[in-house]
């Protein structure tokens, strides 16, 4: 990425697109720099599917639809209401599918999720930087049994997102963030260690959080909160880091009851680590991403002052050098089904 500081800052959600037709080379090979760009313990597996002919589109838009029209609100709506919102989606040029495949685990669940939507978050910077414009849509209506079916939505698999893709001609109004040092934390002490720029200091740790809040987040609920553990006794309570004089940032999402909206909150938080882990690439320190056991262990959290719907959406180690970073490891696999979608007969 040329300007990451500048793209994080000015990437605006688009809703209004222009009629200039989206290549599919370009879809495909953003995603497969998104994942290039993706970097964390573990092996995410995800898939995705890009509706881009008019005849998937078209597929696309009844699934989406199905909800709407089957609801009492479609009653009430006049025709015209519900075909301009098909229309709407059939003249998106570009529709990508995101969906985090089945694990085993909780956490195995979480570490593919996290992937899926931290990619999404590399793909609408890349694509920012190439005059695409896009939209994460989630909305609760589009959710219907006809719309899992075309997407051949697994138990266990998690359905994350829609990015709408266009070009644009017009950029939204930015909507300010609330600076990081408002939702900071601190355990532990700042120990002995000697001043050294290639080591994270609190205030170069918000400097980039205060950069990094320019995710986008459903609702712009910015739900996150950041805890600071430093110190080597700290450190080594939480039994994650093989170096305990390394700080640790632990990034929460923060309370929300609404299934929906907790999936929602989660996935802003992915991208606003994403961010993080960009911004950090090119500084003098190192970020090493991990979603440990420990954060499943509800008496170890409610112990660092989690309240009891927070979640801990992964642990950062911050310093080290750089032979020590993911970069080395292979990106995740990129699997991507083009315009087709799943039979369905009449439900
Ligand atoms: C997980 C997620 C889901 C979202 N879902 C929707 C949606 O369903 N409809 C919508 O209009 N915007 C949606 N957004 C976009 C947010 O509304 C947008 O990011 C926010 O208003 C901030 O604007 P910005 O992205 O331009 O900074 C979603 C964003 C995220 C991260």
């Amino acid at each position: 990425m040329e300007n990451v500081s500048g793209t994080i800052r000015e990437r605006r959600t688009v809703r209004r697109f222009s009629d200039m037709p989206v290549e599919q080379e370009v879809i495909v090979s953003l995603l497969k720099e998104a994942a290039g760009l993706y970097e964390a313990e573990g092996t995410p597996l995800w898939r995705c599917i890009y509706a881009g002919t008019p005849e998937s589109r078209d597929e696309l838009a009844e699934g989406m639809m199905a909800k709407v029209k089957g609801s009492n609100l479609a009653k009430l709506l006049p025709a015209k209401m519900t075909d301009l919102l098909k229309k709407q989606i059939i003249n998106t040029p570009a529709h990508l599918i995101f969906i985090a495949e089945a694990g085993e685990t909780e956490r195995q669940q979480d570490i593919n999720y996290a992937a899926v939507c931290s990619i999404m978050q590399g793909v609408q910077l890349l694509g920012w930087e190439q005059g695409l414009g896009m939209l994460w849509y989630t909305d609760p209506m589009m959710h219907s049994e006809l719309f899992y079916q075309k997407i051949g939505l697994r138990e266990k698999e998690r359905f994350a997102g829609i990015l709408e893709i266009g070009y644009f001609d017009k950029i939204p109004k930015a909507r300010k963030r609330t600076p990081a040092e408002r939702n900071w934390t601190t355990i532990g002490e700042g120990g002995s260690l000697p001043a050294d720029s290639a080591r994270p200091t609190p205030q170069s740790v918000l400097k980039l959080l205060n950069e990094a809040v320019w995710a986008p987040n459903d609702g712009m609920r910015e739900p996150w909160r950041f805890i600071y553990v430093t110190g080597s006794e700290a450190v080594r309570q939480l039994g994650s880091a093989e170096n305990a004089v390394l700080p640790l940032l632990l990034v929460v999402a923060k309370e929300e009851a609404d299934p929906h909206k907790q999936q929602e909150d989660y996935a802003a938080v992915c991208c606003l680590i994403q961010n993080f882990q960009l911004l950090a690439k090119s500084g003098p320190w190192q970020v090493r991403r991990h979603i440990p056991e420990w954060v499943y262990e509800r008496e170890r959290c409610k112990a660092l002052g989690l309240r009891p719907l927070e979640r801990i959406v992964a642990v950062l180690e911050l310093g080290g050098d750089s032979s020590r970073s993911e970069s080395g490891s292979l990106p995740p696999a990129v699997r991507i089904e083009l315009n087709t979608f799943v039979k369905t007969g009449p439900l």
